[in-house]
């Protein structure tokens, strides 16, 4: 049965969470409070109520606006352990998150605040929680493909704290081919990488983004189903797909949860793997994504174990690794 304490016991990976948006709004006045930033809600819960989003661009709105109190070092620390913490309490036994460095530099931040802080909190989540974790450096689309050779060099010193780079922000109109010559790049110095593509955008930003940018997995992905012949090549070729189904839902992706095709496509043969996105603005965190499929999808507990085991293998892993939690997921 999925009772949300099996799905919190069943071992799993995440690997499509911005940390950026893991910032619960409880947090984010603490962090206003302490860096003297005053934000446009008198509290908590109205910050909450201005949740309601019409689609991504809505929410990227907020998103950045909300990130603004991340100002020092500890800032950032804090906010990459509260989501260790989560992940502790729901199975994640692995996380492959992502940041957003030019967010911030763009503020004045400078990059190895953004950096030390995370990376600090992931080496003590790794000791102290025992979860291990892989850090994706994202690029922001809306931006040009400049600021992302900018920012990847200003990376260059940090190479060992993280092991791919990313495209996230506004999808429509910022296709992947904008930035081929950047992903070359970070592939060429050995990067891995993923690319947003197929959340709002059309399957043919699926199929740029793995001919072109040549990525390892899709975050998201989900309009991938419009489109036989990618399907069938997603299937052929075990491509990963990182599906977000809550935050599907609160960006109007779909119009309401039943109409999620994330089984459908487990069914037919996709990686697919379930992910929070931004947990913090969606309405939770992974095991709440798996129990939203159970709950409007009448998802089984056979799925559930190939949703787990399908983001373990998809994860950036070593084998033995990735053997060793498989068997503990077919044991469950
Ligand atoms: N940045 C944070 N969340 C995002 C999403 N769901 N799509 C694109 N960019 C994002
Ligand atoms: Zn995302």
């Amino acid at each position: 049965m999925c009772t949300l304490d099996f799905l919190n016991q069943l071992p799993k990976a995440e690997l499509h969470l911005h940390l950026e948006g893991s910032l619960e709004p409880e947090l984010m006045f603490r962090l206003a409070y302490r860096n003297d930033i005053s934000l446009p809600y008198k509290d908590v819960v109205a910050l909450k109520a201005a949740y309601q989003f019409a689609n991504l661009q809505d929410f990227l709105n907020l998103y950045y606006q909300g990130a603004a109190v991340l100002q020092t070092e500890q800032d950032f620390y804090d906010l990459t352990w509260a989501y260790l913490l989560r992940c502790k309490a729901q199975g994640v036994v692995h996380t492959e998150p992502c940041f957003d460095p030019q967010t911030h530099t763009a503020r004045g931040i400078p990059f190895d605040v953004v950096i030390n802080g995370i990376s600090a909190a992931l080496k003590q989540g790794e000791v102290e929680l025992g979860i291990s974790s892989y850090l994706i450096l994202s690029f922001l689309r809306h931006l040009s493909e400049d600021d992302a050779f900018k920012t990847l060099e200003a990376a260059m010193p940090y190479r060992d704290q993280f092991i791919a780079v990313g495209l996230d922000s506004s999808e429509q109109g910022n296709p992947p081919e904008k930035f081929q010559r950047v992903f070359a790049k970070a592939r060429a110095e050995g990067f891995k990488a993923v690319a947003h593509a197929g959340e709002e955008g059309p399957p043919a930003y699926v199929w740029a983004a793995l001919d072109m940018l040549k990525v390892d997995r899709i975050d998201h992905g989900i309009r991938a189903y419009e489109d036989v012949e990618l399907m069938q090549r997603l299937i052929d070729e075990q491509i990963p797909l990182t599906v977000c189904p809550l935050s599907n839902t609160r960006l109007k992706v779909f119009s309401d949860m039943q109409e999620h095709t994330i089984l459908k496509m487990l069914e037919r043969g996709v990686m697919v793997t379930v992910n929070s996105d931004d947990p913090a603005y969606f309405g939770g965190y992974v095991s709440e994504n798996y129990m939203a499929l159970y709950q409007s999808l009448g998802m089984t507990d056979v799925q559930a174990r190939q949703l787990a085991i399908n983001s373990i293998n998809a994860s950036f892993l070593p084998d033995i690794k990735k053997r060793a939690i498989v068997q503990n997921i077919k044991a469950m």
